[in-house]
Order: C-alpha cells, then structure tokens, then sequence
C-alpha cells in the first residue's frame, strides 16, 4: 500500500512541476494569469502535503489547531492585504512579505539549535551525530539564520523607503565595502567556530550581524536602483528558503527556494542592464558606487512652456504618428482607461499610436504593462524601450504621461547626473512631446528634468486622467 511519506514525496514533485510552470506561465502576458493558478495549485498541493507530514508524525490534537488557526489567520489577512493593495503600492507589499520569509528562516534556524545543539546527550543530537551530520546541520543553523536574518532587515528597510516613511538617499558610511566584506569575513570566521562548539552567544552574534548588514546593504543603496533591490530581496528570500529546505530536510523547500533564488538573481541582472548598473555592485550594497555629485536639481534650466487640453488636442489631430510613454504617474492618476479611450480614437482617426515601455517605469516590473492590459490596450502596440526608441526621431508627437526620470536627457546627457549611464526613453527626439504632471516636481530619483525646458516640449499641468479625458472630448468635434 501506497506510505504517505510516499504520496508526500509525490506531491512535493507535482508541487514543485506546478512552480515550474507557474513561473514560465508569468514571464508572458497572455500566459500570466495561466501562471498565476498553477502557483496557486502549487502552493494548494504543498499545504495539503505538509499537512499529511504533520498528521503523520503523530502530531497532537492541541498542534493541528494551532496550525489550523495559523493557516486561517495568514489566509484572512494575505485574502484582504491582496484585495485592498494599491497596484502603486505593491512593491513596498512584495517587500514586507520578503521580510516574513527572513524572518521564518531566522526562527527555524534558533528553533533547531534549540532542539539539536543545545542539548548535546538529547536524542536528536545522538540521531544526527549517529550519521555524522551533526557538523553540518550546525552550519546549515548558521547559514540559514544568516541569509534570513539579512533578508529580514533588507526587506524592512526597503520597505520603510518605497513607502517614504525614511529618506530614499543612499547611506553612505566611510569605508561601507570594508564593513561589508568584514561582516562577511567574520560571518565565515564564527560558522567554522560554531561548528566546532557550538553556542548560544555564538547564534546571537550571527543574528545581531546579519541584521546589521542587511540593514546597512540596503541602506547604502539609493532610492532610483530600489526596483533592483526589491528583485535582489526576492532573490535572497529564495535563498533563505532553501537553507530551510535543507534544514528542515524538505526537498520542496529546496527546490521552490532555488527557483525563487535564481529567478530574482536573474530579474535583478535584467533590471541591472535596463539601468545601466553593475549587478554585482548593487547586490554588494552599493559596492564601488560613489555619492551623486548633483542631487535633486533647483537649478535654473530656462522658461518651460504650458498648454491646455484643447491646444494639445489641436496638436494631437495634425499627427500622424504618436507614441505614449506613461510612467508612474498613470499608475497614480489611474489613466489607463482613458488613456486607452483616446488610443482607440486617434486610431480611429488613422493615427498610428504605440506605446514605449522603460523598464523601470512605475513602481515594480511591468507595472505599466499591467495596467494597459487592464484597460485592453492592444499588446501588439505595446513596445518595449529597446524596440522603439529609434522611432522618436520620426514620431511627430510624444504624450509623455506622468513619467519623468524614465525619459529624462540628463541620464544620457550629463554625466554628473545621478542617473547619469542610464538608458531613457529618448522622447526628445520627436516633433512635439507634451508632458502630462501636475507640476515642475521632480521624479523618483529627486533629479530634475531638462526636458521640461526643451523648446519642442509642451508641459500640460493637472491630472493626468482629467487631462485625457478632457483631450478626448476635445477630439470629438475635430472628429465630425
Ligand atoms: P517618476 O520619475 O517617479 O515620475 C512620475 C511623475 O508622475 C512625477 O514627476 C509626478 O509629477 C507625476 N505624477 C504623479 N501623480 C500624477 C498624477 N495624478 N497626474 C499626473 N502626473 C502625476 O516616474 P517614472 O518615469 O515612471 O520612473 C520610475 C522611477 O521609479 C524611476 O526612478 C525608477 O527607478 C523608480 N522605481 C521603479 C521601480 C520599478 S521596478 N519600476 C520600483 C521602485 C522605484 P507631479 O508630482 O508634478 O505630478
């Protein structure tokens, strides 16, 4: 007859085949949602499998409701977090949720040394050193109380700067890459020791380390590469997960940490080229980043011009091509709905109309795609950076809807510019660009834009969704 250990070990492969799909299904739109139920699946056979391991094990009736309350409890609140969620405020969301998985590995990590190493003539001890494994569960302790420890910090303090509650500005410690690299030394220096003799103040220091370090890598990381440390914290929590996995001897753990590990080490490097920054620099915590020589501008860049809705439209209806570069202030205007209104309209009047994605534009990757789906944009006119940014010099008119650092010339131009080497969407090259904010506010990046100043820009100041809609009205008796 079939073990449950057996159809436990069954259902750890199907779990882990359904996370592999799940991911594939999410790296494509029209394949996304797809993606999402097999993660759901997944993650539905994984509990139903951890559930029967503890039913097994012979569990007391006293530990199935707490971890029956515990399932409901995280449900309930997971159920509401992700129905009331901004879309803008969903990094700062994924942040926090890294920090709870820093947070698990921590806990296990002083639970099994509590269990294992603490009582050195208790029974799990004897079990472990029986097979000879004793030493390397003590460094599996160490290591997985390190990585989640660190994630742990990181991911607060990431989320206390995506949500504002500190400043975004890089920390910038004299001599920071000495005390990174020696956190790391003495990191390995204390494992070795720990194996050897393994103690309590030992686990405390390793702990209070790590979360210094976490703390300081993120610190040191300025607010305009944040989207690659939300990805790198992603990463890391993998990464926690699978010391678990081999803590815990779970092979799911293992598999789904290094799916997760992996494929944010590699969302990290792809955001990384998108902004022209070195991996290893920003994973390093800002390794051999120097402080920003300009900050968030005030200089004066010359007279800007204002339009109305009405001017726009009459600029709009003599175009025959145009391209819409949103940015985060979409996201926050919630546009999208008239912004794919107006699209269908221009088109409608024969205008080729796409639109030219940055990589980082909004808040979290593909945040713009997001919401242009949302709104039925059709895919086919949705374009990456790298596809239309040699187009501009032959597009007569550029609506660049709430973006700002995502089409900013000072990143191609100014090397003394803080996001100086990062690549832009070149909308200065059109005809006419029309730029849609509420005013002469800078960005993410605090950085001012001399495109505002340009003589072929338009500034059309107010909301972007009452903008649009006031444009497409506008349109309407052109139209007739
Ligand atoms: P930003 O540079 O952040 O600029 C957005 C602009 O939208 C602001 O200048 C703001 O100007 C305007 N705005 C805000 N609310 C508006 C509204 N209701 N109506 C009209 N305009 C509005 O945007 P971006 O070009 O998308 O660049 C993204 C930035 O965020 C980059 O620096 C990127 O590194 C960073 N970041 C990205 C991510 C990811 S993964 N995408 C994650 C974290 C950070 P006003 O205030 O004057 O209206």
């Amino acid at each position: 007859m079939l073990s449950i250990q057996t159809a436990v070990s069954a259902a750890y492969v199907v779990a882990a085949l359904l996370f592999i799909l799940a991911l594939a299904g999410l790296s494509r739109h029209d394949t996304a949602k797809a993606g999402n139920t097999f993660g759901i699946l997944g993650m539905g056979v994984a509990l139903a499998a951890t559930i029967a391991v503890v039913v097994d094990d012979g569990a007391q009736a006293s530990g199935l409701v707490l971890l029956a309350a515990a399932i409901a409890v995280g449900a309930a609140i997971g159920l509401w977090r992700a129905r009331v969620v901004e879309m803008t405020g969903m990094p700062e969301l994924i942040a926090l949720l890294h920090s709870f998985i820093g947070a698990a590995a921590v806990m296990v990590g002083w639970n099994r040394y509590l269990h294992v190493e603490a009582h050195p003539d208790g029974p799990a001890a004897r079990a472990l050193d029986a097979i000879g494994l004793l030493g390397i569960h003590a460094a599996e302790v160490s290591i997985s109380v390190f990585i989640g420890a660190v994630t742990l910090s990181g991911s607060i303090v990431a989320f206390l700067k995506l949500s504002a509650r500190i400043k975004p500005s890089p920390m910038m410690l004299p001599g920071k890459n000495v005390l990174n690299i020696g956190a790391l030394l003495t990191f390995a220096a204390l494992t070795a020791w720990f194996v050897l003799a393994p103690s309590l103040w030992m686990l405390i220091i390793i702990t209070a380390l790590a979360l210094v370090l976490g703390w300081h890598l993120v610190a040191s990381i300025g607010g305009g590469d944040m989207p690659v440390v939300v990805s790198m914290l992603n990463s890391y929590s993998g990464w926690a997960a699978a010391a678990l996995g081999f803590l815990l001897r779970n092979d799911l753990l293992i598999i789904v940490g290094a799916l997760v590990g992996s494929s944010g080490a590699f969302l990290s490097y792809i955001m990384c080229k998108g902004m022209n920054r070195s991996f290893i620099s920003v994973i390093a915590g800002g390794f051999g980043m120097e402080a920003p020589t300009t900050t968030s501008g005030g200089q004066d860049e010359g007279e800007h011009r204002q339009i109305q809705a009405e001017e726009a439209a009459r600029i709009l209806a003599g175009a025959s091509t145009v391209i819409i570069t949103p940015g985060y202030g979409m996201a926050v205007a919630q546009a999208q709905y008239p912004v794919a209104e107006l699209t269908a309209r221009l088109r409608a009047k024969g205008i080729n109309v796409r639109f030219g994605i940055h990589p980082v534009a909004g808040r979290l990757p593909g945040h713009m795609n997001v919401l242009l789906a949302e709104a039925k944009v059709p895919y086919d006119i949705v374009l990456e950076m790298d596809e239309i940014n040699h187009d501009f010099p032959t597009t007569d008119v550029v609506l660049v809807i709430g973006a700002n650092d995502t089409v900013n010339p000072a990143a191609a131009e100014d090397p003394t510019s803080p996001i100086a080497g990062m690549p832009v969407l070149e909308v200065w090259n059109a005809r006419d660009v029309i730029v849609f904010k509420r005013s002469m506010a800078t960005g993410y990046a605090g950085v001012q834009n001399p495109l505002f100043y340009r003589d072929n820009t338009h500034m059309l100041f107010g909301d972007a969704k009452n903008m649009v809609e006031e444009i497409a009205q506008a349109l309407e008796p052109v139209r007739s």
